[in-house]
């Protein structure tokens, strides 16, 4: 899985060196960074005139704060590669105006003539950055609130006796499904199955946000046995 989905970024680096990657965080793809590190090792791509959107970012946390996605991306990517930090786009999740940062955000993408290539995990609840079910299908970059549901599964991170933060600045759907050329969505895990299953074979709704992605011309999807298990079940019964 971790060599498919690293496959498909190394190539686009390879025949676009300034290309503009949409980068997510959380469990799923850290196989796959550590793949890129490993290529950009030995030599096989640059990250020089790469630049990068993330999807989201907690409210509350800064930079330094060992669970923001900021600290998740020097720790398993930007450090070990040579980008160049302004090239970088996180949320700021301590912005004191939140809804600004929110348009700020979503103007830089818009301005970035397009992420050529959107990296998506899922949540067991469907949600695709931290659009939770019930997103707003044309949203932009907004402040979202995490369902009990994703604070639960995000409370493996926080460990020090500290909450899992409720809310988070997050790309819409409408900026994923507008703004991305392609989208390549993992998925690892028997937990995420019936998430995978109503995202593929569920008619489009924002009951599971990542069904949306049915409406796009270009996804790939990269998903382990375990995800894929709903998916097969029913495929046998047929
Ligand atoms: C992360 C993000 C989330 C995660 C999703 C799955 O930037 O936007 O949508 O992709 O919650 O998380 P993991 O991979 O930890 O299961």
């Amino acid at each position: 899985m971790n060599a498919l989905a690293a496959a498909s970024v190394i190539r686009l680096l390879q025949t676009n060196p300034n290309a503009v990657l949409g980068l997510a965080t959380g469990s799923t793809p850290l196989g796959m960074y550590r793949l890129l590190v490993e290529a950009y090792q030995v030599g096989k791509i640059d990250f020089s005139l790469v630049t990068t959107f993330n999807l989201d970012e907690y409210i509350g946390l800064n930079a330094d704060h060992p669970q923001s996605y900021h600290a998740y991306m020097r720790t398993h990517l930007f450090r070990h590669v040579h980008i160049h930090p302004e090239r970088t786009h996180i949320p700021n999740g301590t912005a004191d105006d939140p809804d600004f940062e929110c348009r700020r955000y979503e103007a830089l993408i818009a301005g970035s003539n397009g992420i050529d290539l959107q990296l998506l995990g899922i949540g067991a609840n469907g949600h695709i950055g931290f659009n939770e079910p019930g997103a707003d299908p044309c949203g932009r970059t907004h402040v979202a609130e995490l369902t009990e549901s994703t604070r639960k599964a995000n409370a493996r991170f926080f460990t020090g006796g500290e909450d899992a933060p409720r809310y988070a600045i997050t790309m819409g759907l409408g900026t994923i499904l507008t703004h991305s050329k392609r989208i390549l969505l993992l998925a690892a895990g028997a937990h995420k199955a019936e998430a995978v299953y109503r995202m593929l074979k569920e008619k489009v709704s924002n009951d599971c946000p990542a069904s949306y992605l049915q409406t796009h011309p270009m996804v790939e999807i990269v998903i382990d046995q375990g995800a894929a298990s709903m998916l097969l079940e029913t495929a046998h019964e047929k």
